[in-house]
């Protein structure tokens, strides 16, 4: 007979995009992975009484409630995952660790370095498992290309080249809506909304930390309309941000994270170039990996794409379909959630863990100030350089041109 597992009891905060992505996450991770906890999706938690009791029948959620607080009071809870807007980020992380809750948070940890090392020491002190929910590193392709870094495939790393391009604010007419153009909400614009998905891949994939940068930012349209069609808003936050990074290889880099790019819906790019060759991973081909090694035999080289939906051969494919069926955004936060849970359960840090949202930060943070004075700024050291770890798994078949 099949052991029994224990219950997990889970409180999610926030019901809208990312509550969605998460409630769904945690409806299926049990479904692809052999996790060693039962989930109990108790509690989902939102200020909208009638919009939380939606999402709750809509994705399973035992119970609703107003306040992690009233939440807390009520139910059994061993997990707070947070899909709220980045100011009450720390806020609702200080309070589940009190409470001496698991903690797994959306991205960014905080507002500011300063709330990020606050939650980062709250949590080790509470030692609790925690994690922040950065899922792009857990599509396949993304695995794929840490693995062939990893493996020395691209050489020593040199240039890295990342962009992450959207279009909804092109238009200087649009309203000023929801938070994410308001400071005071999200603490900086395309920059910690976007720029931080580029920060933690690079460090992801690459291992390596950043010295310093360089950077600037752009508003485009600096008063819109407000959201209920009365009076204009001052839009205090960046529509572009660019920043130059030396990395702590002595590799270059360079960043762009934009809101106001025409025709880019979520191109979110990464590519990087070593001394031996190169990778590109782009979002919207999120099952696809672009890979060029000068070790090809001559009349043959060129970016080969690389379908990365071979259960034998890369990460996580295997659990979902025969190979070259290929899976989706939703899956990447499957995927994050499976690791979080199994990792949990061995008692290992989940990477990327509140160090590398606390690190991500200083690298936010340290743009906007050398955006500010027009000067390059050194970025505070959280973490050390991480020697990546190639991949026990064996390949099913050797490479016909390599
Ligand atoms: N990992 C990713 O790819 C990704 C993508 C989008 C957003 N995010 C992050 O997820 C978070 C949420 O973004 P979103 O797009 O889901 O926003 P959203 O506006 O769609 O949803 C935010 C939800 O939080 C609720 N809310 C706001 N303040 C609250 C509070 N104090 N207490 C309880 N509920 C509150 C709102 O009512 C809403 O339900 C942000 O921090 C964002 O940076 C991550």
């Amino acid at each position: 007979m099949a052991k029994k597992k224990p219950v997990l009891n889970v409180a999610l905060v926030g019901y809208s995009f990312m509550g969605r992505a998460h409630s769904n996450a945690w409806n299926q991770a049990e479904k692809y992975f052999d996790l060693p906890y039962t989930i109990n999706r108790q509690v989902i938690i939102g200020r909208n009484q009638a919009a939380c009791q939606d999402a709750a029948d809509n994705w399973g959620w035992a119970n609703t409630a107003s306040s992690l607080e009233q939440a807390l009071e009520k139910y059994d809870i061993d997990v707070v995952d947070i899909t709220v807007p980045n100011v009450a980020h720390a806020e609702i992380t200080m309070q589940a660790l009190k409470a001496g809750k698991h903690v797994f948070c959306e991205k960014p940890l905080g507002m500011n370095s300063a709330e990020c090392k606050k939650v980062t020491t709250a949590a080790e002190k509470a030692g609790v498992h925690v994690g922040v929910w950065h899922n792009y590193r857990r599509a396949p392709a993304a695995g794929l290309a840490y693995e062939l870094i990893a493996e020395g495939r691209i050489g020593e790393v040199r240039q890295i080249r990342a962009v992450y391009l959207q279009d909804w604010l092109s238009d200087s007419s649009a309203p000023a809506s929801g938070w994410r153009l308001n400071k005071a909400i999200c603490g900086s614009g395309s920059h910690g909304d976007l720029g931080a998905h580029l920060i933690d891949t690079c460090r992801y994939l690459t291992g390596l930390e950043f010295d310093e940068v360089s950077g600037m930012t752009k508003t485009f349209t600096e008063v819109r309309p407000n959201e209920s069609g009365k009076g204009k808003v001052k839009i205090d936050v960046d529509d572009a941000t660019c920043f130059l990074a030396r990395m702590s290889n002595g590799a270059i880099a360079t960043f762009e994270a934009t809101r106001t790019a025409p025709g880019h819906k979520n191109y979110n790019v990464i590519e990087i170039n070593g001394t031996k060759g190169s990778i590109i991973w782009n979002f919207e081909r999120m099952n696809e990996l672009q890979f060029f090694t000068f070790d090809d035999i001559p009349h043959a080289q060129g970016f080969r794409t690389i379908m990365c939906m071979d259960g034998g051969n890369h990460p996580y494919a295997g659990q979902y379909w025969p190979d070259g069926h290929i899976i989706g955004y939703e899956h990447t936060f499957i995927n994050t959630l499976a690791d979080f849970l199994v990792d949990m359960k061995k008692r290992k840090a989940l990477s990327p863990s509140f160090h590398d949202g606390w690190a991500n930060q200083e690298v936010l943070d340290a743009v906007l100030k050398s955006a500010d004075s027009r000067k390059w700024v050194s970025v505070k050291r959280v973490m050390a350089p991480r020697k990546l770890k190639a991949s026990k798994r064996k390949a099913k078949a050797a490479s016909t041109i390599a």
